[in-house]
């Protein structure tokens, strides 16, 4: 694929992790539509791509995405977004069923970071920043920045964040929550592929599944979500993959996962 703004390419000991490159770099990957529409259909790809177990998303050193295109978005009017569903183009990341991770150095700022929380894991450089600056341009985040911020690092974080427009840096990100681990920048994308990795040697069937219901967390009731997660776990007892890995279990010897 001939890409404009993305770079991607196939990592990993066994091919089977996607690395998803932003490459804007002369706007600090501000994400223009073209950029959205080219992450859409990489992501699309690798989604339907077997060979691939998990992907991760990652930007340059100095900028992970410095938010939506302030420049292309500045015209907009209201009636403009409501028909032209303004950022319905977003949600691609989101609706991944494979295993995603963000690898953010630099800024993940507005819709950069938005990005990140859409993603399933986020791994920082050390001199990652995170914000929600929209409120300094008179607007508010409208892909997540004030819904998986707050459910990632509670009220008062979320709110101090998204109010005052402040950047926070790694460490503080992963303090909250935002951020799962923090890596020396020039070895982030190492780890985070090595991550994916290791999520790569599961099945990937069953992970589909754990993701689906970890992702049920952040969308039900504590009653409905143990209801659907009981339901899948018992559903795993139909698949083939679960009958070898127990098997493999008893015979001292590893799984072979055929994600059936
Ligand atoms: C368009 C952007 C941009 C953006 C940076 N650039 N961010 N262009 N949209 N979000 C461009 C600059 O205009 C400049 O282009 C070039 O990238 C380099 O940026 P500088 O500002 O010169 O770099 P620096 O001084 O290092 O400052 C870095 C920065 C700053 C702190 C990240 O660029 C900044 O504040 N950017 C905006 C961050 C922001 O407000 N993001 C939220 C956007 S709103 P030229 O051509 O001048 O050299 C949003 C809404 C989300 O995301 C809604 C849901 C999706």
């Amino acid at each position: 694929n001939n890409w404009e703004y993305i770079k991607t390419e196939v990592a990993g000991e066994k091919k089977n992790v996607a690395v998803i490159t932003l490459n804007r770099p002369k706007a600090l990957n501000a994400l223009c539509n073209g950029l959205m529409k080219e992450l859409s259909t990489a992501l699309q790809g690798f989604g339907k791509d077997s060979s691939i177990a998990a992907i991760v998303l990652t930007g340059s050193e100095k900028a992970f995405a410095a938010g939506a295109d302030i420049k292309e978005m500045a015209p907009n009017t209201y009636s403009q977004c409501i028909q032209g569903n303004f950022l319905n183009d977003w949600t691609e990341v989101a609706r991944t069923q494979k295993p995603i991770i963000a690898a953010v150095n630099g800024y993940a700022l507005g819709g950069g970071n938005e990005l990140a929380m859409m993603c399933d894991i986020i791994y920082a450089g050390e001199k990652a920043k995170f914000g929600q600056p929209e409120i300094a341009l008179g607007t508010i985040p409208g892909a997540g920045g004030t819904q998986r911020l707050a459910r990632a690092v509670g009220k008062s974080n979320a709110m101090e964040i998204c109010l005052t427009g402040n950047m926070v840096g790694a460490q503080q990100a992963q303090q909250m929550g935002l951020v799962s681990k923090v890596f020396p920048p020039d070895q982030l994308l190492a780890e985070a592929i090595k991550t994916a990795e290791k999520i790569g040697t599961h099945s990937n069937l069953i992970i589909q599944l754990c993701k689906e219901a970890v992702n049920t967390a952040y969308e039900t009731t504590l009653q409905e979500g143990l209801k659907f997660e009981r339901r899948t776990f018992h559903a795993t007892f139909s698949t083939a993959d679960r009958k070898e890995g127990m098997q493999a279990f008893v015979e001292k010897r590893p799984a072979q996962f055929k994600n059936e």
